[in-house]
C-alpha cells in the first residue's frame, strides 16, 4: 500500500519520480504527486486517480525531488488527501500507518497548527517544523520517536535543497546509488537498472542522500555500513512484454513460474537442518491473507495426502488476536508473494516469539519475511504487477508441493509424486491454451445477481480462488462453496441469474459433486463445468465446459485454477474494468 520514490543527482528528478512511480502502481493507485525544490521553492503536483493523472510533471526541472502512489487508509482518495505534503519547510511522503497520528494532530492543533488533509502522515511534515534546529536527520529522528505505526519516509527541507533523510519502520525502503545520483524506493522495480547498486535500508535505520553518495545510521544515528543487495533481475522487470494486461502476461508465465519453482528438497536438502525439521514436525501450520491463503487450503490438501502431516490452515489476521493452541513439533509456514503483508509478518512474528520454525515463501527474496524466517523456499515467479494475483499462486502451490513431497520423504512414504509433479509446467501450457474457451463466457457472467464456485476436495479450493479472482476484478457478487455444502443454505441464492462454475477433476467424488448441479440445473442456473473428465463434457444439465488435462489428484489446483483467472481477466474487461488496477485494492497490503 502506498509507493514512494525519490531522486537527487545532477540529472533531472522529474521523469525518475514519474517512471518510477508507474512502476510502484500496484501498490496503489487512488492518488499521485511529486514534489521539487526549484529556486528555494517547492513545485508540487498532484491528483487524484493514477500516475498518467500527473504525467506532465515529467517536464519539471530540478535535480531533488520525492513522489507518492497512494492507496487510502487515513481520509479519501483525492487531490486534497494526495502525498507529498508540505507544511512550512518541509515536504514528505509517507507509506505506511501511523496509529498515534489523531494524537499528534490534537496536540498540534491546540498549539495552532491548522492541518490541509485528513490523512495520518500530515503531522511529519507539521512536526518536522516543530523539531528542526538545522539538523535534519535529528530532527527527523525526534520525529520517529513520537510516531507508533508503521513508515517508509521521504523528506525534502528548503534549507538544505540538496539532499533527501529517509526512515523506515516495518514497511519496506530500498537506496539506489549510481554515478552522479542517489535513489529511493519502496520495491526494487522502480530503482533497477544499470549501475544502480541497491541497499535495503533496515527497520529503525536512517539515510541522508546527496548525488554523490548515500550514507545509512543506526536507530541512534551512529554511521553504518551496508552491504548491496543482490536481486533478481527477473523481479525487478516490470514491463508488459507486448500484452494489453500484466495479468494476462503474468498469466502466460504460469508454466515458466511453475518450472522454476520445482524443488526436489528431499534430496536437495537431505541432512541439513531443514530436512531435520521435517523429519520431526508433527503437525504444519500455516498463516498468509487473501490468494496466499488460498494456496496454503490447496496444499493443507497435498501435505495431508502426501505425508500424512495435519496442517491447519489460519488467516493470518485472525490468527493474531486468536491465542492459538500451538502443540509442540510443529513448523509453521509463513506464505506471501510480496513478503511485506503486515498481518502475514506479525502472524510469523507470533510464532517466532514462541520459538516455533518458521519457513516463509515468498517470491521476494530481501522482503521483511525473508529476514525473520527460518527457512526461506523462494517462489520463482518472477515480477508480479497485476493486483490479482495469477502466476505466484501457482508458484507457490508448486514450492508447496515441492515441500509436501519433502515430508512425504522425510516420513519414509516416497513415491512418484516429484516425476507427478515435474509434468506439471507442460500441463500448464496445455490448460491455458484450453482456457481461451472461457473467453466465449463472459455474457452470462457480466450483470450476473451472483456467481457460484463449487467443488470437492481440492476442488474446492481451486473454487475459493476463482471467486476470490472473479470478485477482485469484475466486482460481481460470488462464492466459493463445496459442493456437498450448498444444499445446506446457499442454494437459496440459486436462480437462472445465478451462474454455477462447477470443478470437477476427482473420479472419486464426481458423482457425488454432480448432485449438486442437478441441484443447481433444476433451479435454473448456468452451469459452467470445468474438468479433466471428457465423460461428463456431454452432460445435458451442463452449458458450456473446458476440458483440461489429467493430473495427480493432490496437485489439481495448481491447473484448475487457470481457467478461473481467464474468466475473471475476460470476464473484467467485458464489464469495462482495468484488469491490472481493480477498485480499492492494492497488491501489498502493508497495513493491521
Ligand atoms: C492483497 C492483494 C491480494 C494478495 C494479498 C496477500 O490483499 O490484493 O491479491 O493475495 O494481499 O498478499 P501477499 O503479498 O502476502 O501474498
Amino acid at each position: 500500500m502506498c509507493g514512494i520514490v525519490g531522486y537527487v543527482g545532477k540529472g533531472n528528478a522529474a521523469p525518475f519520480l514519474v517512471e518510477g512511480l508507474k512502476k510502484l502502481e500496484y501498490r496503489g493507485y487512488d492518488s499521485a504527486g511529486i514534489a521539487l525544490i526549484n529556486d528555494g521553492k517547492f513545485v508540487c503536483k498532484k491528483r487524484k486517480g493514477t500516475v498518467a493523472e500527473i504525467s506532465d510533471a515529467a517536464d519539471l526541472c530540478s535535480g531533488i525531488g520525492i513522489g507518492h502512489t497512494r492507496w487510502a487508509t487515513h481520509g479519501a482518495p483525492s487531490e486534497r488527501n494526495a502525498h507529498p505534503h508540505i507544511y512550512g519547510r518541509f515536504a514528505i511522503v509517507h507509506n505506511g500507518i501511523l496509529e498515534n497520528y489523531a494524537l499528534l494532530k490534537e496536540q498540534l492543533e491546540s498549539d495552532g497548527e491548522t492541518f490541509i488533509s485528513e490523512t495520518d502522515s500530515e503531522v511529519v511534515a507539521h512536526l518536522l517544523e516543530k523539531f528542526y534546529c538545522g539538523n535534519l536527520l535529528s530532527a527527523l529522528r525526534e520525529v520517529t520517536e513520537k510516531l507508533v505505526g508503521s513508515y517508509a519516509l521521504a523528506v525534502l527541507c528548503l534549507d538544505q535543497p540538496d539532499i533527501i533523510v529517509c526512515a523506515r519502520k516495518a514497511s519496506p525502503l530500498l537506496v539506489g546509488v549510481k554515478e552522479g545520483a542517489c535513489l529511493i524506493a519502496s520495491d526494487i522495480p522502480a530503482i533497477a537498472g544499470e549501475g544502480v547498486t541497491a541497499y535495503l535500508l533496515g527497520d529503525g535505520e536512517f539515510a541522508l542522500l546527496n548525488a554523490a553518495e548515500a550514507k545509512f545510521y543506526s536507530p541512534q544515528l551512529q554511521p553504518i555500513r551496508k552491504n548491496q543487495l543482490e536481486y533478481d533481475p527477473l523481479i525487478s522487470s516490470s514491463d508488459k512484454g507486448g500484452y494489453v494486461h500484466f495479468m494476462k502476461k503474468e498469466m502466460s508465465e504460469i508454466p515458466c513460474s511453475v518450472r522454476n519453482s520445482i524443488c526436489d528438497f528431499a534430496t536437495k536438502l537431505k541432512f541439513s537442518d531443514f530436512y531435520q525439521v521435517l523429519c520431526q514436525t508433527k503437525y504444519i501450520h500455516i498463516v498468509a491473507c487473501g490468494t496466499a491463503y488460498h494456496s496454503g487450503l490447496a496444499v493443507k490438501y497435498a501435505i495431508e495426502r502426501l505425508a500424512r502431516v495435519p496442517v491447519e490452515v489460519t488467516i493470518a489476521s485472525e490468527f493474531r488476536y486468536s491465542n492459538p493452541v500451538i502443540c509442540s513439533g510443529t513448523l509453521a509456514i509463513a506464505i506471501s508473494q510480496s513478503g511485506e503483508t503486515a498481518d502475514t509478518l506479525a502472524a510469523a512474528k507470533l510464532f517466532r516469539a514462541k520459538s516455533v520454525p518458521l519457513v516463509a515463501v515468498t517470491n521476494v527474496s530481501y522482503s521483511s519475511l525473508t529476514r525473520i524466517a527460518d527457512f526461506v523456499l523462494p517462489t520463482r515467479a518472477g515480477s508480479e504487477i497485476g493486483v490479482a494475483a495469477t502466476k505466484s499462486y501457482n508458484a507457490q502451490l508448486t514450492v508447496l508441493y515441492s515441500l509436501a513431497i519433502a515430508l512425504e520423504n522425510a516420513k519414509g512414504k516416497s513415491g512418484k509424486s516429484l516425476e507427478r509433479l515435474k509434468r506439471l509446467p507442460r500441463l500448464a501450457t496445455a490448460t491455458l491454451e484450453a482456457a481461451e474457451t472461457v473467453r466465449s463466457w463472459t455474457s452470462h457472467f457480466v450483470g450476473a445477481r451472483c456467481v457460484l464456485f463449487i467443488g470437492r476436495g481440492a476442488d474446492y479450493c481451486a473454487a475459493v480462488e476463482g471467486s476470490l479472482k472473479l470478485k477482485e476484478i469484475t466486482y460481481l457478487p460470488s462464492e466459493g462453496y463445496p459442493a456437498g455444502e450448498l444444499k445446506h443454505g446457499t442454494l437459496a441464492l440459486v436462480d437462472e441469474r445465478t451462474p454455477v462454475v462447477v470443478l470437477l477433476t476427482n473420479k472419486r467424488l464426481a458423482a457425488k459433486t454432480m448432485n449438486a448441479v442437478h441441484e443447481a440445473a433444476a433451479r435454473g442456473a448456468k452451469v459452467f463445468l470445468i474438468t479433466s473428465i471428457a465423460e461428463y463434457l456431454e452432460n445435458e444439465e451442463v452449458f458450456a465446459s473446458v476440458l483440461i488435462p489429467q493430473c495427480s489428484e493432490a496437485f489439481t489446483p495448481l491447473l484448475s485454477v487457470i481457467p478461473l483467472q481467464a474468466l475473471a481477466y475476460y470476464t473484467a474487461i467485458a464489464c469495462g474494468n482495468d484488469p491490472d488496477k481493480p477498485r480499492n485494492l492494492a497488491k501489498s497490503v502493508t497495513v493491521e
